[in-house]
């Protein structure tokens, strides 16, 4: 073949000579079985990567952190609860606070929705999954809807970043414009997060998926960071006025999207990261476990956590690791500028996981049975601990936390579970507003008709009885009959 004869330089001489300093040469033994219009991408990939660092966390890859350690020196995070049994002056400042820094535009939101969703069994980005009880709204719309009425409560456009990954970006951009960009238009800002090799767990060989690609996954929603840094949205952020990002996650829609009493807890305190949680009902319950430590705030994954710890009795026999974290936060945007170029705030977590790969020696295609990989993936609660003045704020999981994870059959966080706690807050909203439900019918409430009872009472009489099932459409209520054609 004629580039096998020519005398100019082979583009991948240099490589594999840095390849093999690394022990990744294999990456280059399937060049001649792979098409010569491929072979410039597989390259880029290979040089896209720092592979100095991932020796380094392959090599580091069974240090974790001592556990035990940290919870020795745990105590209960510090911060209010916003609920009845909270002082109403303090929680009124919190709310009239966090509506100024609405009002005046400061506040933006940032949804992230590149993860997998794989327990979910769902063969598109998660956030295209209809789960709206009644309107079979998705979760792009309902989450990006809550952000959109916001904004419009207190007469600003607020930005919207959303992050995907190259598994969701795609489609997740077609599905916007398709959705006239879920009514956002130019504040809708769509950004893809990075990516990680992964890598053989027996001899830390980079993974190929198919002979011209490498074995590629997201980077963590903690590769959040870098990205929005990357692609100019955290500095255009800030030159709009932007100075509190409310951070959220794509599966939980019952969450109030930008909640002025959080915004204003979190200001007042001068906080630089604030976290949601609410109160674990085992010690077992699949959440991050915030713990403070000092001044400063950790969080534990259940999956870190042995169970002898996560049983471990705090002050008053609750349990001493009682807050669930719920993955919502807001963020100092001036606080992620200061440490958007630290590598060393946000380190790599390892994870196992069934990869398959192309097996360049065998030339086959391998679909193991057992977890053969690992990935390595950066958390963005891991940011807190850096964080000045970080507190926690409690909400009740009925009110807040609905999180869409597990596909039908499965104990809990189900499609027919979130639905279920949807109803159950749209009704209470509907009594608070002074509204009268006879029976259990289904009920859903738009956003853009109603964010709170108290939007409600503004709009509905009072007294009024609701027995169907009823959607509150941005247009006015609309009654559901079954199969859902409107009446
Ligand atoms: C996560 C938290 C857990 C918390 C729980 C609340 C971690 C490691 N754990 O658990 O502490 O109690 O949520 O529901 O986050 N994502 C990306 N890119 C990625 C990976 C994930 O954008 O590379 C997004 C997902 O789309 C999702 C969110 O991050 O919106 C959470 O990811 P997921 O993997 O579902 O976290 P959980 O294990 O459920």
């Amino acid at each position: 073949m004629m580039a096998e004869c020519s005398t100019i330089s082979d583009p991948r001489d240099d490589l594999a000579k840095q390849l093999r300093e690394h022990g990744q040469e294999h990456l280059l033994a399937t060049w001649e079985e792979i098409p010569s219009q491929s072979r410039e991408s597989l390259l880029e990939s290979i040089r896209e990567i720092d592979w100095s660092l991932i020796q380094r966390l392959y090599a580091s890859r069974n240090c974790k952190p001592d556990i035990g350690k940290l919870i020795q020196a745990a105590t209960s995070p510090r911060g209010p609860r916003l609920s009845d049994r909270a002082d109403p002056r303090v929680r009124r400042a919190a709310v009239e606070c966090g509506e100024e820094a609405l009002r005046a535009g400061r506040v933006a939101c940032i949804l992230v929705a590149g993860g997998q969703g794989s327990r979910l069994g769902f063969e598109h980005p998660k956030g295209m999954y209809p789960i709206g009880p009644l309107s079979g709204h998705t979760l792009f719309q309902i989450l990006v809807g809550k952000a959109l009425a916001r904004g419009r409560r207190y007469g600003r456009r607020m930005p919207l970043a959303l992050m995907t990954s190259p598994l969701t970006h795609a489609e997740t951009v077609a599905y916007c414009e398709h959705n006239d960009r879920l009514g956002l238009g130019d504040d809708l800002h769509i950004f893809c997060q990075g990516t990680m090799p992964s890598l053989d767990a027996e001899t830390g060989k980079a993974l190929l998926a198919v002979p011209d690609t490498l074995a590629l996954s997201p980077d963590g929603h903690g590769g959040m960071l870098a990205a929005i840094h990357r692609h100019g949205i955290l500095t255009r952020l800030h030159e709009q006025g932007i100075r509190h990002l409310f951070y959220f996650q794509i599966d939980n829609p019952l969450l109030d999207v930008a909640e002025p009493e959080f915004l204003g807890h979190h200001i007042l305190a001068g906080s630089e990261m604030s976290t949601l949680v609410v109160a674990k009902k085992t010690p077992l319950d699949k959440v991050g476990n915030v713990i403070q430590v000092g001044d400063n705030l950790h969080v534990v994954e259940y999956s870190d956590l042995p169970e002898f710890l996560a049983k471990k009795p705090g002050p008053n026999g609750k349990l001493l690791l009682w807050a669930g974290s719920i993955g919502v936060h807001v963020i100092e945007l001036d606080f992620l500028l200061r440490v958007a170029d630290l590598a060393e705030v946000m380190p790599f977590h390892v994870a196992h996981k069934k990869v398959a790969y192309y097996d360049p020696r065998k030339r086959i295609l391998v679909k193991p049975e057992a977890p053969n990989a690992i990935k390595f993936e950066r958390f963005i609660f891991d940011l807190i601990l850096h964080a000045k003045n970080a507190m926690v704020i409690e909400v009740e999981e009925s009110d807040q936390f609905a999180p869409l994870k597990n596909a039908p059959g499965a104990e809990r966080d189900t499609p027919q579970y979130v639905q279920d706690q949807l109803v159950a807050k749209y009704r209470r909203m509907l009594r608070e507003s002074g509204c009268e439900i006879v029976g259990e019918p289904a009920v859903e409430i738009d956003s853009l008709f109603a964010l709170d009872s108290w939007e409600l009472s503004q709009k509905l009489r009072q007294g009024i009885k609701i027995a169907e099932p009823t959607y509150f459409s941005p247009d006015g209520p609309v009654l559901v009959k079954h199969g859902g054609d409107d009446s």
